[in-house]
């Protein structure tokens, strides 16, 4: 019997794809940029299993070329690229990769904390241009972060691993979420509240909920101008989730202090971007569950659940 047809739509660590390779023909797309949209069609085509990026629009043209497509499995968390009821509905199963990059993705939007309030690249840029005369008492001065008030909106287990570091820094961590979550209350001594209760109290506003059609455009003018003058705004889900031009209005008219953004609506984000302008906004290329370790485990992950479905098995982390 003849092997299964795998088509990855970039470069993924060498290890998937010799996984993948003992069970299967894999073709791996080269090109630096994602593959084309007819590259794709075609491709599809051909395929008993998809391994694609959340830069893939896996639509119902494309689920509908894919004839004996059996798995989608989207080296991502977030799955909003695919056309997941009508995956179902065709019984293509689409898998994500959950789990094994909530560290490292807790780990980035920490950071991202961090920089935006103490203004790091903005004092990089600063001395790199030699305006470094003299140390005075304000400059370059920011906001704390110990001791602050963090609000969560979305506690998955990314935010868990947000609230936990932020345990360490003594803050108080408030969180908002569709469904209430009295283990992380109890473990992570987390309070429940409202979302509006959230926007008035938090120093850090982070958000950290998948892109649904219940959370496009969520947070908007209505919300930033409820947030304190002091706050800062932290996005390391998706740029849809945020009105951008509502943000950009938001940081020009001083009703928030600052942003660090790791995604934007349309990406890659043009230079000319209004948000790219703003000196309080660091901006980031979309680099939440970028570490070698983590981006390993997610091409691995999308690779085991790939074998398991063309063996006939349960996928690992199926989505439907
Ligand atoms: C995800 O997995 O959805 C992340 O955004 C990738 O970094």
């Amino acid at each position: 019997m003849s092997k299964p047809y795998v088509f990855i739509t970039m470069k993924i660590p060498d290890e998937a794809i010799e996984k993948l390779s003992e069970v299967a023909h894999v073709s791996v797309w080269e090109g630096d940029s994602p593959v084309s949209r007819q590259r794709l069609l075609d491709e599809v085509q051909k395929a008993d299993a998809l391994l694609c990026m959340l830069t893939d629009s896996i639509d119902q043209q494309i689920l509908d070329n894919g004839t004996h497509l059996k798995i989608v499995a989207n080296m991502a968390v977030g799955y909003d690229n695919i056309a997941i009821p009508y995956a179902a509905e065709k019984g293509i199963v689409v898998t994500n990769t959950p789990e094994v990059l909530s560290e490292a993705t807790a780990d980035l939007t920490f950071a991202l904390m961090l920089t935006t309030a103490r203004r790091i690249v903005e004092a990089s840029s600063f001395l790199r241009n030699g305006e470094w005369t003299s140390w005075s008492p304000l400059l370059l001065a920011g906001q704390d972060v110990y001791d602050a008030t963090l609000g969560i909106i979305g506690m998955g287990r990314i935010g868990e691993g947000v609230a936990r570091r932020a345990k360490g820094f003594d803050m108080r961590v408030l969180y908002y979420n569709r469904t209430r979550k009295k283990h992380a209350e109890e473990r992570l001594g987390v309070e429940y509240c409202e979302l509006d209760s959230l926007l008035k109290e938090a120093d850090f506003v982070v958000v950290l909920t998948p892109l649904t059609s219940e959370t496009k455009g969520l947070i908007s003018t209505n919300q930033f101008k409820a947030m304190k003058k002091n706050a800062i705004f932290i996005n390391t889900s998706r740029g849809a989730v945020v009105d951008e031009e509502a943000l950009y209005q938001a940081l020009l008219e001083k009703e928030i202090w600052g942003a660090g953004l790791d995604v934007f609506q349309q990406e890659p984000v043009s230079t000319e971007h209004p948000l790219l302008q703003l000196p309080n906004v660091v901006t980031l290329p979309h680099i939440g569950s970028a570490s070698i370790k983590t981006r390993t485990e997610m091409a691995l992950l999308a690779a085991e659940n790939i074998i398991a479905v063309l063996q006939n098995k349960k996928p690992i982390t199926p989505v439907c």
